[in-house]
């Protein structure tokens, strides 16, 4: 477990937060707790929190590395980490490089279309209403940023989308979209929050051919194709042989 928190501020899906002794930061604990498809489906998976935690502090430090902010400050444990307390925009922005999953559903667009440039998406995050997507005109309607803080989020949100990609690549991995969450500090600076990890993008194996079987994140969960914990286990190995250590929060 962690070194002592604060009062559980709010508990979600996938993870705990709670204050901490400095006002600007809080307490994250990964949990191993699985849902999908707006909670309907849900399951324990052993394991998953330490994965996700893990994962999340490499690819913030790698986002770091390149300039970019995160909310991260440290590793606690393997599956608490300690960030900056952020105010959440209630948008998930997706970024899509390969189509696949509800793009396809919703649009004629065929399974496995190379999207170039990545197409980019802002979802009202919001369970009771089932994150619908946004149009501009909805955007503007509900009043949830400038326009000068939507250019600020599209450009950083493309930003983290080629890098995590190139990354990814390297590894024999590919990234087919992922949903990223942006909060504002008290400075109000922009940053990329929450988690970044197999249950937030899609990462296809390079390595292996069969649709299903290269697949490593959590459609696994979704489409009951079991080994959930081996496939993100298997991403952790592969960004552990390239890049060192997270840090220790202190
Ligand atoms: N740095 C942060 N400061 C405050 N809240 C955060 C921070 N990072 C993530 N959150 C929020 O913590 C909540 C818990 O995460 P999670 O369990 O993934 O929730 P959800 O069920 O909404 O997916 C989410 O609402 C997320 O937006
Ligand atoms: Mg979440």
């Amino acid at each position: 477990m962690a070194q002592n928190h604060g009062p559980l501020v709010y508990e979600g899906k996938a993870k705990r937060i709670y204050g901490m002794n400095e006002p600007g930061e809080v307490m994250v604990e990964f949990k191993n707790d699985a849902t999908a498809f707006n909670a309907k489906k849900k399951s324990e998976i052993d394991g998953k929190g330490r994965l996700n935690c893990l994962l999340s502090a490499y690819f913030f430090e790698l986002l770091e590395s390149e300039g970019i902010q995160t909310h991260y400050r440290g590793l606690i444990s393997d599956n608490w980490m300690v960030a900056q307390h952020v105010e959440v925009i209630p948008i998930e922005v997706v970024l899509r490089n390969i189509a696949t999953g509800s793009l396809c559903r919703e649009t004629p667009v065929k399974q496995g279309t190379k999207l170039k440039p990545p197409l980019l998406d802002l979802y009202f995050k919001d369970d009771a209403l089932g994150d619908p997507l946004l149009t501009e005109s909805r955007l503007e309607l509900l009043d949830l940023m400038s326009s000068d803080r939507r250019a600020e989020l599209e450009k950083l949100a493309r930003r983290v989308n080629d890098v995590l990609s190139h990354f990814m690549q390297k590894l024999d991995l590919l990234l087919v979209d992922l949903k990223l969450e942006l909060g504002t500090n008290q400075e109000g600076q922009l940053l990329v929050a929450d988690e970044i990890s197999p249950d937030t993008c899609r990462i296809w194996d390079l390595r292996i051919d069969d649709p299903r079987d290269r697949i490593l994140d959590k459609d696994r969960f979704r489409q009951d194709l079991g080994g959930v914990a081996e496939s993100y286990e298997e991403v952790l190995k592969r960004v552990q042989e390239v890049s060192s250590r997270p840090r220790h929060y202190n």
